[in-house]
């Protein structure tokens, strides 16, 4: 299959040097590709700014803010016949973003910010056949959010974890998610390394394109 994977947090610059981001350090999305490309699959690894190397065999797209990635997800839409949008995009972004630093003595002790849009909702019309994978990343018992976004944004399966966990979430090798598709019960898998995650995800979606 043509696979195309998001991952790593989003930069919402204020300046040249400021910005508004999150946790994220990619590592989910990075080993949902590595799976991919292990299995054989033909991958393209659209991600946000991250330390990590681009796994064997994928072809990687470097974006920075939430705008630039919701247009390279958008481009490779069409070659695709999977998405799987592990970024973790930046709710918001300031007003204004300036062209150069801005001096200490001349910043507002104010950020004005307005939302980014949601990749996945902006792509949902364009859907077709393709299978969309989401993540949730919560706080606590994640099912009603997960569900609640399972639908909201059209996705055939969300991948939810509680971020709390010290084992799990962000900038750790480990997760501990639980798997929740349209038309079955959620299946919550162990404790994995992250690669093990994908491997999961990877083989839910082969299922999924088979059926
Ligand atoms: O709504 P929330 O950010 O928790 O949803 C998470 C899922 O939505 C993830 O798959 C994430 O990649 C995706 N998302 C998106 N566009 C955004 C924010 C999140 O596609 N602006």
């Amino acid at each position: 299959m043509k696979i195309l994977v998001t991952a790593g947090p989003t930069r919402e610059h204020l300046d040249p040097v400021r910005f508004l981001s999150n946790r994220s350090t990619g590592r989910m999305g990075f080993a949902a590709a590595a799976a991919a490309a292990e299995r054989g699959h033909e991958v393209t690894l659209v991600t946000g700014p991250v330390a990590l190397d681009t796994p064997a065999g994928v072809r990687r797209v470097d974006v920075v803010n939430a705008r630039e990635m919701l247009e390279a997800t958008r481009r490779g839409l069409a070659g695709n016949e999977a998405l799987v949008m592990a970024a973790a995009v930046a709710d918001w972004r300031p007003k204004v973003c300036e062209a150069v630093k801005v001096k200490k003595s001349a910043m507002l002790p104010v950020i004005e910010i307005e939302p980014n849009p949601d990749i996945l909702k902006t792509l949902l019309p364009l859907k077709g056949e393709r299978v969309f994978v989401g993540f949730a990343a919560e706080t606590g018992d994640p099912a009603a959010e997960a569900r609640r976004k399972l639908y909201e944004k059209g996705l055939d399966l969300i991948v939810a974890n509680d971020v709390s966990l010290p084992d799990a979430g962000f900038a750790v090798e480990t997760n501990r998610v639980t798997l929740f598709g349209r038309d079955a019960e959620p299946v919550t898998l162990p404790l994995l390394s992250k690669l093990e995650v994908g491997r999961a995800l990877i083989a839910w979606i082969e299922g999924k394109a088979k059926r």
